[in-house]
């Protein structure tokens, strides 16, 4: 055999074990899963919270050069809070970890979807108590999840009047959101849920000052996902969450691009 047969018969072995016959991808790409998007889009409109800076993106150069070249770049500017966007422990905690901090172990996780849009039927004074979730919560076996709570709020996202209870001529709120019991039940109950998700601007309900929500999953190093878009119908249990918020190292919260990864409805 000469020198070169040798090696290219080491790298077939090697793109053998470490391509070819890679069990995760074999089952992510056999077509029986999907990757769905449960991000708003950023832009000019996207919603923020009150005295939060929006995101302002300025279109700073499109150049088509003498020679039929192109370029473009843009600048933007944010708060941390708005748009799909995650809620690091410190935001609540001092002692919490910052948004560049969470470990990847706790934001690719089983999802559990909670859907109580029935229930909440348009209310936006609905709070969620322990009572509607009883004989439904799942502990994933005890293995780390995250779980999202589905208000139906999705659809009033460009509208933010809607979205957020604007009254007329104040900076009050009102929309759907969880109890301090809840909050309570879970970080005590369910030691393996590493995360909360909402539909809505924010964990707490709209008309709430003291934020017991926050300050609970803080406490317990929980981090909490805000404006999760939910336009889509996906399964309620079964889909593989990736949570990846831009990695801003002080961070106490930061944009998120969150994506499900679902087994296809047959
Ligand atoms: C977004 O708003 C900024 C500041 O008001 C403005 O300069 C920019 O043109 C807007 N961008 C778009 C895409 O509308
Ligand atoms: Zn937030």
């Amino acid at each position: 055999m000469s020198e070169n047969v040798v090696v290219l018969l080491l790298l077939m072995q090697i793109s053998n074990n470490y391509c070819a016959r890679n069990e995760l991808n074999i089952f992510l790409f056999s077509g029986h899963y999907e990757f769905v998007d449960l991000t708003h889009s950023f832009d000019n409109e996207t919603i923020y919270w009150p005295n939060s800076l929006n995101f302002v993106f300025v279109k700073k150069i499109e150049e088509l050069g003498a020679d039929g070249s192109w370029y473009a770049a843009n600048d933007f500017t944010a708060g941390e809070h708005g748009g799909t966007h995650l809620d690091a422990p410190y935001h609540f905690y001092r002692g919490g970890l910052h948004a560049g901090e969470l470990p990847l172990e706790k934001l690719i996780v089983p999802l559990v979807i909670v859907d109580m849009s029935a229930k909440v039927n348009d209310d936006p004074n609905f709070v969620l108590y322990k009572e509607h979730l009883d004989y439904i919560l799942n502990d994933n076996n005890g293995k780390p999840c995250i779980i999202i709570f589905k208000f139906g709020w999705s659809k009033y996202f460009n509208d933010r009047k809607k979205y957020l209870g604007l009254a007329e001529n104040s900076n009050e709120l009102n929309f759907p959101g969880l109890s301090e019991e809840v909050a309570k039940w879970i970080t005590s109950s369910y030691k393996n849920v590493v995360g909360l998700g909402v539909d809505v601007a924010s964990v707490d309900p709209g008309s709430s000052k003291q934020f017991p929500v926050h300050k609970i999953t803080s406490r317990h190093g929980l981090y909490n996902i805000e404006n999760v878009n939910l336009n889509r119908d996906i399964p309620e249990y079964g889909c593989t969450a990736l949570v990846l918020p831009m990695k801003i190292k002080l961070g106490t919260g930061a944009p998120l691009r969150l994506v499900a990864i679902c087994p296809k409805e047959q």
